[in-house]
């Protein structure tokens, strides 16, 4: 690389949340919609004015920043239109997520990464609450911040869903464990799949009376389906004893290695010789596609700065490890084509 370029680079990265910024605020402010909806017609920055409720001075920095950022381009009469990158800002689910988690739930506390990294704390968290770890406030966030962690959440695994519960489904389990059930979601899915399952949801308190609350409104599961509130790092919790298949769908990641481990640990001390565990993971070296893996690799220092402090996405070969020192192995392995992140790694006690 050149060394202008190199200081080009640089310099994006120097600016790079007055871009970020930039882009979040044209979408409030509709900016990039009606762009979009003048593509054929192109607007210029006057034109464009009376179309929305920004003055032209607001207008005229944040298009020469979005503009300079490849999100709007301009011809030579100065009319605007979205770039690929703009369309993709505007129009994708997975950008529109993503955007949404960063700048309400991550923005003002990766401020204090340093000190996350310094310290083993999510140092950041104190922006949005004060608790200890993200999980112990969940079902407290303010509404706007509590809507886009949930988006995200959801985001990276219900589209996996549904061949999950094929998967799941093979040895038709009567008993789900689901550890890290958050609100309910997966428990109401598996419940509608098979009309004879029984589903017990394990969470911290605030999340399993949010599921209890989702789950009693639907008559046809409510019976089947049960709670365990605890903190599953608390060492003298324990994970109860009678399930046929352990399920835990972007759960693990939130904890470190060893408490990974120790989590594994706790599963095989009362777990049937016979039963089933499935880890549901977006992994960091398990990706088709480059936006995936760079959204992963980010989303670690989320986990670093708010969320703990001492977890992150993790490679496969990472968990594997993992899964194999705590007495489990890996009987199976299931790349989730259809929703493009997943794998799920299918594991037994060792005999
Ligand atoms: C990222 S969410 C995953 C939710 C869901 N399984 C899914 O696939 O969308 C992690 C879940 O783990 C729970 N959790 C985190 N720390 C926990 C702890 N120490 N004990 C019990 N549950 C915990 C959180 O409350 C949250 O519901």
């Amino acid at each position: 690389m050149r060394t202008l370029d190199a200081l080009y680079e640089a310099q994006k990265i120097a600016f790079s949340p007055f871009v970020f910024q930039t882009a979040a605020t044209l979408l409030d402010l509709n900016v990039l919609e009606v762009i979009e909806n003048h593509r054929q017609d192109r607007l210029t920055i006057d034109q464009l004015e009376s179309h929305v409720d920004v003055s032209k001075y607001g207008l005229t920095v944040l298009l020469e920043m979005a503009i300079a950022a490849n999100i709007v381009e301009k011809d030579q009469e100065g009319r605007l239109a979205l770039t690929k990158v703009g369309y993709s800002i505007l129009k994708d689910e997975m950008t529109r997520v993503n955007l949404n988690f960063t700048r309400d739930v991550c923005y003002l506390g990766l401020h204090n990464l340093t000190d996350a990294i310094k310290n083993g704390k999510p140092e950041g968290l104190k922006m949005i609450g004060d608790w200890s770890t993200v999980y112990e406030g969940l079902s407290q966030l303010p509404d706007h911040i509590k809507k886009s962690w949930f988006e995200f959440d959801h985001f990276y695994s219900d589209n996996a869903f549904s061949t999950a519960l094929e998967i799941i489904f093979k040895a038709n389990p009567k008993m789900i464990f689901d550890i890290g059930g958050n609100t309910g979601k997966w428990a109401i899915a598996s419940a509608k799949y098979n009309d004879e399952v029984n589903v017990k949801i394990i969470d911290l308190p605030g999340q399993i009376n949010v599921a209890q609350q989702n789950i009693n409104k639907i008559e046809s599961i409510a019976n089947r389906v049960s709670y365990e509130a605890l903190n599953i790092l608390d060492p003298k919790s324990e994970i109860p004893e009678g399930a046929d298949v352990y399920w835990m769908s972007q759960f693990l990641d939130c904890f470190s290695e060893q408490e990974i481990e120790s989590i594994l640990l706790k599963i095989k001390k009362n777990a049937k010789k016979d039963s089933d565990v499935y880890i549901m993971e977006t992994f960091i070296d398990d990706q088709d596609f480059p936006a995936a893996s760079f959204s992963l690799i980010a989303t670690s220092l989320y986990f670093t700065a708010i969320a703990n402090g001492n977890s992150k996405m993790y490679s496969k070969s990472v968990f594997k490890y993992i899964i194999e020192k705590a007495g489990f192995e890996t009987v199976n392995e299931y790349r989730l084509n259809d929703s493009g992140y997943h794998t799920i790694l299918h594991c037994k006690l060792k005999s």
